[in-house]
């Protein structure tokens, strides 16, 4: 079942004398329970196609669909967000109590639920993003990763089927990039929470079952990191470039060293480049 389906999505901003165009008739369809990752250089119009997903933008022609509902439906508003949470680049903007599980339990407030139930969801938001320990804290005193992942558990707290992340590492260190990272890819995997993770971090992306990489408002790639990340060149054209385990793999190819496979992660590239290693040796041996 498709969770996000846009026709045609079409946007720009108003401007005064002429109209830039910044989503130029999607088509994405993205399927429930999948991790989606989309990448563009700035400007391509990444966090545009984000508000849309919540209705914080509405199309200006073609249309966009979250959960069966048309983002253009207000009286569906509130339903909407519920489905499709969103988590931004800065921790701070997000925080708003002085405790952590009164932040959690924030966006609750205004759902008919009694407070038992709030109890229970807050607790279980924040186990699911590791972070049950802290619950008594103050948001400002944690640091940027843990932040981003007492956001998370704020969203998670409504019971989503959806979440967007809007470059939710961009401001965080490699820890916390890496805490954030993990957290994601517990709720997709383990409570099969559809994930859209923006991010301008090619590593990152290279954990998504799918790459949408967007430019000027169009799809140009779309396809599972291990094709789009064999596009080096053609990305690098566009601004991108491809995770350093995968541009290793290239650079030995271009010197004659052949490693068939697409490498993605550290790991698979060492493996890769010991087996021709191997390989060579026993070849020089005979
Ligand atoms: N509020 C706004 N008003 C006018 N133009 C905007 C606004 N937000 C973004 N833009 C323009 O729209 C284009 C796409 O922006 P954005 O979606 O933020 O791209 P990305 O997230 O990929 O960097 C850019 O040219 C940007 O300058
Ligand atoms: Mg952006």
């Amino acid at each position: 079942m498709n969770i996000i389906e846009t026709k045609e999505l079409s946007f720009s901003y108003k401007r005064e004398n002429d109209e830039k165009v910044v989503l130029d008739g999607l088509n994405i369809d993205i399927k429930e329970g999948s991790f989606t990752a989309i990448i563009g250089h700035n400007g391509s119009g990444k966090s545009t196609f984000a508000k849309h997903i919540n209705a914080i933008l509405l199309p200006c022609g073609g249309s966009i669909t979250v959960c069966g509902i048309d983002t253009s439906d207000e009286k569906k508003l509130y339903e909407l967000r519920k489905s499709a949470g969103m988590v931004f680049q800065n921790p701070d903007n997000q925080i708003v109590a002085t405790i952590v599980e009164e932040d959690v339990a924030f966006g609750l407030e205004n759902l008919a639920i009694d407070r038992e139930e709030m109890h229970r969801r807050v607790e279980a938001a924040l186990k699911a993003v590791n972070m049950y320990e802290h619950r008594k804290r103050a948001p400002h005193l944690l640091s940027g990763g843990q932040k981003q992942r007492v956001a998370i558990a704020g969203i998670l707290a409504m019971q989503p089927r959806c979440i967007v992340l809007d470059e939710p590492t961009a401001m965080l260190d490699p820890q916390g990039r890496r805490e954030v990272m993990d957290t994601i890819l517990s709720l997709n995997r383990e409570n099969n929470i559809t994930i859209v993770l923006i991010t301008h971090y090619m590593d990152e992306a290279a954990k998504a079952d799918r790459v949408i990489v967007l430019d000027k408002g169009k799809v140009r790639f779309d396809a599972p990191p291990r094709e789009v990340f064999r596009e080096e060149e053609k990305l690098r054209d566009l601004g991108l470039s491809v995770p350093d385990s995968t541009a290793l793999v290239h650079a030995l190819r271009k010197k004659g060293i052949n490693i068939e496979k697409e490498t993605l992660t550290p790991k698979e590239c060492a493996e890769e480049i010991l087996s021709v290693t191997v390989d060579i040796r026993t070849r020089l041996k005979r």
